[in-house]
């Protein structure tokens, strides 16, 4: 384990080394970060609530950019510049779905998030658009909720999409009655973030808690969603969603620097028909690689029934095959960026 560990701790150097060495550390943050609300005084304001319309872009990654304002001080104690805060990983994933065009009506009804159109708008029709929101809204309400953020539940509302208004939740006492245990999960992970005691692993084991039951919760919601896309996009995202789940159990850490590498890997664009990893030229081989296993993943899911997640579940509480996994994924990302 020792052995394993310091390998671990050589590669995770040169990572750091590698970026914060070239670069600065706000070169990793998710496009138009800096353009985006950093307090709640940069809403608007009606009958003394702040007003979120989280289908414009920034104004959603803005909700992001005040909650990681407002955790940075719990983190502060694992390492400078907000790096470690594990609440990083949604709002980096939020940025890839936004500059591959993933936030964008599916439909081509309206010109809703496309380049040539409303490019900050988000569609009401995209599947990540619609999971996001509730890997967005209900964190960031419930940080409200939690007392973490320093203001009054009632002073926060969130305007309704174009349509299908009823699968979706605008403020912190509609949340809590419309989805209770995610806003629980959430509330319970902020109370952890406070306490001096929690170690890393501790709020690594609450977050993705959290995570996964809003996921459970929008998956079923906008299954519908998928038909609106070509096969090989609506197969990634099937299978991403599980590979999520099996994300999940290892607790994978969710800092910036660690979902930067990570993200190399990802689409960086929508797929089209025609579109077969690893063959697909406009991809690297890391991106095509990780298409491959994604894909392959949800095969071997399907034909085990399940049983392969109840193993891998099992397997992942093992604290040495845990981190062996995580230090054999570091090596992957290392060797491949
Ligand atoms: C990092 O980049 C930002 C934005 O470009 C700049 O304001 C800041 O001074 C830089 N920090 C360092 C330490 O270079
Ligand atoms: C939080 O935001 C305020 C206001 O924009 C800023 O002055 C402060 O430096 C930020 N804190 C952190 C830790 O980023
Ligand atoms: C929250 O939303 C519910 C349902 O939309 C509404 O009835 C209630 O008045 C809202 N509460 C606040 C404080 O805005």
């Amino acid at each position: 384990m020792a052995f394993f560990s310091s390998w671990a701790c050589v590669i995770l150097g040169c990572l750091s080394a590698s970026l914060t060495g070239a670069s600065n550390l706000s070169d990793l943050y998710p496009p138009l970060w800096e353009e985006s609300p950093g307090q709640f005084s940069d809403y608007r304001m009606k009958d003394g609530q702040y007003i979120i319309d989280a289908w414009i872009y920034p104004e959603r990654m803005g909700m992001y950019k005040i909650l990681m304002n407002q955790t940075a001080r719990y983190f502060e104690k694992f390492a400078a510049e907000n790096e470690q805060n594990i609440l990083w990983g949604l709002s980096l994933h939020h940025g890839w779905q936004y500059h591959t065009g993933r936030l964008a009506d599916p439909t081509r009804r309206t010109d809703c998030g496309h380049k040539s159109g409303k490019h900050l708008c988000i569609s009401v029709d995209s599947w990540w658009a619609d999971l996001n929101y509730f890997l967005s809204a209900i964190p960031f309400l419930a940080a409200i909720d939690s007392g973490i953020m320093g203001l009054s539940p009632d002073k926060i509302i969130l305007l309704p999409p174009s349509k299908d208004q009823m699968k979706f939740c605008y403020n912190v006492s509609s949340c809590r009655s419309s989805f209770p245990t995610a806003m629980k999960k959430w509330n319970e992970f902020y109370q952890h973030v406070k306490s001096p005691s929690s170690s890393f692993d501790d709020l690594l084991k609450y977050l993705w808690a959290a995570h996964v039951s809003c996921l459970d919760v929008a998956r079923k919601s906008f299954h519908s969603r998928l038909k609106y896309y070509p096969k090989p996009e609506a197969d990634f995202e099937r299978s991403w969603a599980l590979f999520v789940d099996y994300l999940s159990p290892t607790l994978f850490p969710t800092t910036l620097i660690e979902v930067y590498e990570f993200q190399k890997g990802q689409p960086p664009r929508m797929l089209v028909a025609g579109d077969r990893a690893p063959f697909i030229s406009d991809f690297t081989n890391f991106q095509n690689i990780v298409l491959l296993g994604v894909n392959f993943l949800h095969k071997v899911h399907k034909f085990t029934g399940t049983s392969s997640f109840t193993v891998w579940k099992t397997l992942m509480k093992i604290k040495v095959a845990r981190k062996l996994f995580l230090h054999i994924l570091e090596f992957i990302l290392h060797a491949f960026n």
